[in-house]
């Protein structure tokens, strides 16, 4: 990338040049990608982009009134509610992909709906190069990337951010004024919390999941991690009171990287672990412990599944 104000300019030129008088669509997830991509699009062409949120059920603590905020001066924002049937689609279901597969059918069928009464031909989508690659490599399947063009039917898609890395990413996105929650923001996964919690994603372990996830962004705030978060991994012994007590066992996960493509994992002061610690296991009475993942990437991922 050249400098981030002549981006801007180019991909505003772009975009306008692509849609020309049609509507767009875009799906944001409060990340920094697809907000970037949202921000460009709707320079470019105002509020014939309906930017989509889909509440999945699976997002981070205070994302939805996040969002709502965040993009309160585009008036074609639409906020679907869609919790219920995104837990209810998950019951019962284990595997790994197979969960990342479900939330991606359910996300096109809540999306499609939404492009459609938008009456929008053109899909604008936050993709930047590190997804590409991935998903080239067929390393896990991106429901980010994967599944929407195929699915619904749209005359193009663009792609506004696809040739640039994340730190490239939040500098355009500085560049455009996007508040420091946003421009600043860690990643998160598309499948959101659900690769947070090992097995099936019932709502108890996603609550958990999201909470630690929480008190890991905060008390790690100072360390400044590429990603940082709490996972469900598994249920273990603790004494709670006077009780012996079968609760969640929680992973805490801090790591260094550039593009998520490797990562080590951070060396954090003990004092900081055992604040995460306490705050995990006093703020939920399930919880019966804490550890901390020292694994880099490789071998371990990142996420948990
Ligand atoms: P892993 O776990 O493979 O993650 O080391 C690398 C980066 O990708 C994010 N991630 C995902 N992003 N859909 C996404 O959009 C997914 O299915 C997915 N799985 C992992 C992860 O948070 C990390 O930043």
């Amino acid at each position: 990338m050249v400098d981030a104000s002549s981006f801007i300019e180019e991909a505003v030129a772009e975009i306008e040049s692509e849609v020309d008088d049609h509507n767009a669509v875009i799906a944001l997830s409060g990340g920094v990608d697809s907000s970037v991509a949202a921000a460009l699009a709707y320079r470019a062409i105002g509020d014939r982009l309906t930017p989509v949120y889909v509440d999945t059920g699976l997002m981070r603590k205070g994302e939805t009134e996040a969002i709502r905020e965040t993009f309160s001066y585009m008036d074609s924002l639409r906020i679907v509610e869609a919790q219920d049937r995104f837990l209810d689609a998950l019951e019962g279901v284990t595997d790994p992909e197979e969960k990342r597969h479900v939330i991606g059918e359910q996300f096109i069928r809540e999306f499609e709906r939404e492009a459609k009464s938008a009456e929008a031909d053109y899909l604008v989508q936050g993709t930047i190069y590190p997804d590409r690659i991935e998903s080239e490599g067929n390393i896990k399947s991106h429901h980010n990337v994967g599944g929407l063009p195929e699915v619904v039917d749209f005359d193009g898609i663009v792609e506004p951010v696809r040739d640039l890395y994340k730190d490239e990413v939040r500098e355009v996105a500085r560049e455009l004024g996007l508040e420091e929650v946003t421009s600043e923001r860690m990643p998160f996964p598309g499948p959101g919390l659900a690769v947070r919690v090992v097995g099936e994603a019932t709502r108890e372990k996603v609550d958990v999941a999201r909470e630690a996830c929480h008190v890991v962004e905060e008390e790690t705030a100072d360390h400044d991690p590429w990603q940082a978060f709490g996972a469900v991994i598994g249920k273990g012994t603790g004494v709670k009171g006077d009780n012996r007590v079968h609760g969640w066992i929680v992973a805490v996960r801090s790591v260094e990287s550039r593009d998520g493509m490797t990562a080590r994992a951070q060396e954090l002061p003990w004092e900081t672990l055992q604040r995460i610690q306490s705050r995990i296991t006093g703020e939920n009475e399930n919880v019966a412990r804490v550890v901390y993942d020292v694994t880099h990437k490789p071998p371990a991922t990142i996420e948990y599944e």
